[in-house]
């Protein structure tokens, strides 16, 4: 079923246009009589006029809605049903609206709203899914509290809150939090569940369960942990203290997201919370912490301080995501969840902001929000928060946050309300700082130095290229983390934020007896005419902003920051730098990989000094796609097949290279004993997994072969079975592997993409496609969908390839989809969205495919929304 008329024109929200809803809800009442075609849905909601209301409509979103009867104070009346919801005459004073619907669950393969997964009834209601429950207001400035009656022959049935009564095929539910519909959510089924508990600071007790399909129970114990720590966590950090008895997490296999904060009764992808160690991996087991957490705190930044409009939703989820990293950064490894972070950011929002895409954190218009989940809310919305966070420093940025938790408390705010805490907190001015909320692109800063009689001077000059709707930019602040080194390695000045405003900004510094110090600042005497050498500055520590740094340097400075700087990030930073000047050096001028870079990099991984993890991200070589990122930035055309063949030559010369310590450096990172998913076992095994992937390239696969035979962990088999694939070695491995697995739908996700991501350019497609005719293929299961067209669009010079077959068969998978699940289509048609780089032949193939997808009769708005962004930028 799609949501529009086929291709009608598509309606456009704007943020200058918000007005609050004329009426309060006083208590939403519900009632459920669950059957898989025809659910009935009773609501009774007193409403009650607002006395200073602008707009007095009674207008009640609704959609795909069977309306059996309404009524106002027990009274029937006729409703008028308009485009996305009805209308209806209303008393002046405060009334019982009462309504009857039936929906479809089993027919709802859009998995928004209420519908069936593995016979279990779910629901998702985030963004704008609850109109597809009942007639309601629908959006998130409209909190209330809500009663739940669920009647139904499902052993386990749950809603948000409490339970207050429960028999023989009934259950009831009250949620004592007043709170928009979004987070409304409803689970029925065969479920078990995993059981723990925590104690709040405050001494009350929570049960905690994760509810799961019979069968699954093995694979909880480590949420459960995560859970917990996450509560623990949220108390130490930001003394926010868990609100409810009971918190409930349910694992459903069919969901178009990873997770979602549904109050008290979260539900999740079980990609993103089953784990056990013989079919998770260490990044499942990183990801499925991060994200519980995540989810969990939401229930502060997001559930009791929601979103006023959809406009806003950096405000959660920006704000979620970067304490989410905080968490991680303090359960694990701070440097290395920053490296990840970043590398992210990247490959992910870089490529949004400087694409046809492109929009603000907080966007100004949209036509359907679903497309504005995107890296840029989340992920800059989350470098935004830092980038305060660093301006007005931790002591402020708590006493800031402390305010918005009293002061916002129950409400639904904007990000005018988030700012002003600051402002109040710190006295500060943050009028220029909003501005990365409203200017879409990020900033290219370019510096460049000087060195004079003892003073050294650092210029930066900011400027940001047009976007779609923007194509003019003022500049922002920029926090610039800056730290320098002497040229023996010693570090010169400790890491400070410079503050650049201005479109052009120069910063000196001084030497002095103990090092440089900013010119003009507090500090030990100047000596002057010393003789002091030029420093090597170390800018932009820990990404410090989400920016493109441009400067002229040298690989030999690049080489020394690899070795010396303190700043872990900006000695992965250099490493990083060093492997695409190399990379791109062999893709414009055929060079042959650095022997200087070589040899760093030799020095690197057999350094036993340094931490396994930071070896396992310098040895990971940048991305095709961000090499293509890259070469496009600085004017060139990427061609995809020359730039797997740099990458393919790069990694043979450096397996060549190391040859004679490959041995020795497997066997010293291979982690013994029983499996435990820990930071520093992970950070071992990736060293370890790197090490196998080159070792696989002159042994003919032997070593892998015997870790795949003996492995007690997946971490160790998929890095086995990807070493050979990779390799084209893998072919018993990889039948072996789907016998083992083909019952474990998670675990057969990875065995669709990796074949997928280990095929050569030409076979990509081909590759793909055989496995969309694989009986275990599906189009309404979004995980096996992404595990097959996400890893398609993810092999670069696979799914560009110049036959044009890549994009071919993503267009018509996505067409197919289309009809069944808008959401999930429209996500991935922005795989599309880099066409623009490539060269004319291949952008005219993308196209035609853009063409042929906005041609599709009935397209859902979702997808309309995208492609017409794409091609209209
Ligand atoms: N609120 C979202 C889930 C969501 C997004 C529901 C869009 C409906 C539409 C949830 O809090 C979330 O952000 N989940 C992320 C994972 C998180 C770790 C960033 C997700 O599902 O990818
Ligand atoms: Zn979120």
């Amino acid at each position: 079923m799609n949501d529009a008329a086929p291709n009608a024109a598509p309606q456009t929200f704007y943020l200058k246009d918000y007005k609050p809803f004329g009426y309060e809800v006083e208590s939403v009442k519900l009632t459920f009589q669950l059957s898989p075609n025809a659910t009935k849905v009773h609501s009774a909601i007193r409403f009650t006029p607002k006395a200073d209301a602008e707009d007095n409509r009674f207008f009640l979103h609704g959609e795909q809605l069977s309306l059996i009867s309404a009524k106002i104070d027990g009274t029937p009346v006729t409703a008028r049903l308009v485009d996305g919801g009805l209308e209806c005459d209303v008393p002046r004073t405060s009334f019982l609206w009462e309504a009857e619907v039936e929906i479809d669950p089993a027919a709802n393969t859009a998995l928004e709203g209420l519908y069936m997964s593995n016979g279990m009834y779910c629901t998702q209601c985030e963004a704008e899914g609850f109109r597809k429950i009942t007639y309601y207001p629908d959006r998130p400035d409209v909190m209330s509290t809500f009663t739940v009656r669920i009647e139904g022959d499902e052993p386990v049935m749950l809603s948000n809150g409490n339970p207050t009564g429960a028999g023989e095929g009934w259950a009831e539910w009250h949620d004592p939090w007043p709170k928009p519909a979004y987070l409304f959510a409803l689970v029925a089924g065969d479920l078990v569940n995993h059981p723990g508990s925590f104690t709040t600071k405050s001494g009350k007790d929570v049960e905690l369960n994760i509810w799961v399909r019979p069968g699954d129970e093995g694979k909880c114990a480590f949420g459960m942990e995560a859970l917990k720590k996450s509560m623990k966590w949220d108390e130490d950090v930001y003394g926010l203290e868990y609100d409810l008895d009971l918190f409930n997490i349910v694992a459903v296999d069919d969901f178009n997201m990873g997770a979602m904060e549904n109050k008290g009764l979260n539900i999740f992808n079980s990609s993103c919370v089953l784990a056990s160690p013989e079919t998770s991996t260490d990044a499942n087991f990183e990801r499925i912490e991060a994200i519980i957490a995540h989810e969990y705190f939401h229930n502060w930044t997001g559930n009791r301080i929601t979103c006023r409009d959809w406009f806003q939703l950096c405000l959660k989820e920006g704000l979620t995501v970067f304490r989410d990293a905080q968490f991680t950064a303090d359960m694990r490894s701070e440097p290395v969840k920053r490296i990840e972070d970043v590398i992210a950011l990247r490959a992910r929002q870089f490529p949004e902001d400087g694409g046809p895409l492109a929009h603000p954190p907080r966007p100004e218009e949209f036509q359907e929000i679903n497309n504005f989940y995107t890296a840029t809310v989340y992920e800059k919305g989350a470098e935004v928060i830092g980038m305060l966070k660093r301006l007005v420093g931790d002591d402020n940025y708590y006493k800031a946050l402390n305010l918005y938790f009293e002061r916002h408390d129950g409400q639904a705010c904007t990000i005018e309300d988030w700012l002003k805490v600051f402002e109040d907190a710190t006295g500060r001015d943050l009028s220029q700082f909003k501005l990365w909320y409203s200017q879409a692109g990020t900033p290219r800063v370019k510096v460049t130095e000087d060195y004079a009689d003892g003073t050294y001077t650092l210029t930066f000059e900011q400027s940001t290229p047009p976007t779609p709707g923007q194509p003019e930019k003022a500049p922002r602040v920029i926090p610039m983390a800056v730290g320098l080194l002497s040229p023996n390695g010693d570090e010169a000045m400790s890491t400070k934020i410079l503050e650049i405003s201005q479109e052009k900004q120069s910063f000196e510094f001084q030497c002095t007896v103990e090092g440089w110090r900013l010119k003009d600042c507090e500090g030990p005497e100047r000596i002057s005419g010393a003789p002091h050498s030029k420093p090597v500055p170390s800018i932009l520590r820990e990404f410090s902003a989400p920016v493109i740094l441009e400067r002229e340097t040298t690989n030999s400075e690049r080489a020394f920051l690899l070795a010396h700087d303190t700043d872990p990030f900006n000695r992965w930073e250099a490493g990083n730098a060093l492997a695409k000047e190399v990379r791109v050096a062999m893709v414009l001028d055929g060079a042959a990989p650095d022997a200087a870079y070589l040899d760093a990099l030799e020095k690197l991984v057999r350094d036993d000094e340094q931490d396994p993890a930071f070896r396992a991200l310098v040895l990971s070589p940048p991305s095709q796609s961000d090499i293509a990122q890259t070469l496009h930035e600085r004017g060139h055309t990427p061609d995809p097949q020359k730039i797997y063949d740099a990458a393919e030559t790069f990694t043979q010369t450096l397996a060549q290279q190391l040859e004679t310590s490959l041995p020795r450096l497997y066997a010293a990172t291979t982690v013994e004993g029983p499996y435990v998913p820990d930071a520093d076992g992970a950070g071992k095994r990736a060293l370890n997994g790197r090490i196998l992937s080159l070792l696989t390239r002159l042994d003919g696969g032997e070593q892998a072969a015997r870790q795949y035979a003996s492995a007690d962990n997946m971490t160790q088999q998929y890095a086995a079975l990807a070493a050979l694939m990779k390799a084209e070695k893998g072919e018993a491995q990889s039948k072996a592997f789907f016998e083992q697995w083909q019952d474990d739908r998670l675990v057969m996700d990875k065995w669709f993409a990796l074949q997928i991501a280990c095929a050569a350019p030409e076979a990509t497609a081909a590759t793909a496609k055989e496995l969309t005719q694989h009986p275990l293929f599906s189009m309404k299961n979004p995980n096996r969908f992404r595990a097959v067209m996400g890893a398609l669009a993810g092999n670069h010079a696979g799914f560009h390839h110049a036959s044009g077959a890549g994009y071919q068969l993503l267009a018509e998978n996505l067409i197919a989809l289309d009809s069944v699940n808008p959401q999930t289509t429209a996500r991935m048609c922005a795989a599309f969205q880099t066409w623009k780089r490539y060269d004319s032949e291949r952008q005219a193939q993308i196209q035609a495919e853009l063409e042929r997808i906005l041609a599709t009769s009935g397209l859902s708005r979702d997808t309309h929304e995208m492609v017409s962004r794409m091609l209209s930028a």
